[in-house]
C-alpha cells in the first residue's frame, strides 16, 4: 500500500527581519576616537563624569571612557517613555537614578541616539536642577527629520537618516543590541521598515 504523503511542514509565516549595514563597527570606533579627542581639547583640566542612559548607551560609554586620556568617571541613570504603543508618547520617566551626585562636576551625557529628543529634554532639565559644572551631550546618532523637542548634542557620532536602526546598544525588542555596527533593520518580504518603536 502506498504510504501516504505527510504534508510538508509550511514554511514559517512569520516575518523575516533583516538588518542591513549602514555604519560598520570600524567606523564606529574611529569616530569615537575623534570624538573622544574633541571631548578632552575641550576640557583639558577637568575629570569629566559621563552618564550614560541604559541600556543603549552602554557599548558607546564604554568605548568612549577608554578612549577620553586624563579623569574620567561614569554613572547610569535608565528612563522609559510612557504608552504602550509602539510609538514614544513622549512622556518620559526616570526608572533608575544616578548612584553619585552631580553637583559641581562636568558631566557628559552619553546617549545611543538622538530621535524625538523627548529622553534627552527630560534628562536636561532633571540634571540642570543637579548644579554641575558643565553639562555637555554626545550622541552616537542622530536622526534630526525625527525632531520634535528643541535639543542639541554637543558631539554627534553620525547623522542619519528617518530608518529603524540597531546594533551598538540599539535593540529591536531587546534583540541585536550586541551588534558590532549599526545597520537598518527590515521586517519581511515586504521590506516594510520598523517606525520607531521603543
Ligand atoms: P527620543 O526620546 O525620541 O529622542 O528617543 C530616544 C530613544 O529612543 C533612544 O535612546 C532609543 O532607545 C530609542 N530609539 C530611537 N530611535 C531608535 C532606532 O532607530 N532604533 C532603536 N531605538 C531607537
Ligand atoms: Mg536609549
Amino acid at each position: 500500500m502506498p504510504q501516504s504523503k505527510k504534508p510538508r511542514p509550511q514554511a514559517s509565516k512569520a516575518p523575516r527581519e533583516s538588518v542591513k549595514i549602514l555604519i560598520t563597527g570600524g567606523r564606529i570606533q574611529r569616530r569615537i576616537q575623534e570624538i573622544a579627542k574633541q571631548i578632552r581639547k575641550d576640557f583639558p583640566d577637568e575629570p569629566l563624569h559621563l552618564v550614560s542612559v541604559l541600556k543603549g548607551g552602554v557599548f558607546f560609554l564604554t568605548d568612549l571612557a577608554r578612549s577620553i586620556s586624563g579623569e574620567v568617571s561614569f554613572d547610569f541613570i535608565a528612563v522609559s517613555s510612557y504608552g504602550q504603543n509602539t510609538h514614544s508618547s513622549g512622556q518620559v520617566r526616570l526608572t533608575r537614578d544616578l548612584d553619585s551626585s552631580v553637583e559641581g562636576k562636568t558631566v557628559i551625557v552619553v546617549e545611543d541616539i538622538l530621535d524625538t529628543g523627548m529622553t534627552l529634554q527630560y534628562l536636561l532639565r532633571l540634571f540642570e536642577q543637579r548644579k554641575p559644572k558643565h553639562l555637555r551631550v554626545a550622541v552616537l546618532l542622530d536622526k534630526p527629520e525625527r525632531r520634535i523637542a528643541d535639543v542639541r548634542a554637543d558631539y554627534v557620532g553620525f547623522s542619519i537618516p528617518n530608518e529603524f536602526v540597531v546594533g551598538y546598544g540599539l535593540d529591536y525588542a531587546e534583540r541585536y543590541r550586541n551588534l558590532r555596527y549599526v545597520g537598518i533593520l527590515t521586517l519581511g518580504s515586504d521590506t516594510k521598515k520598523v517606525v520607531a518603536e521603543k
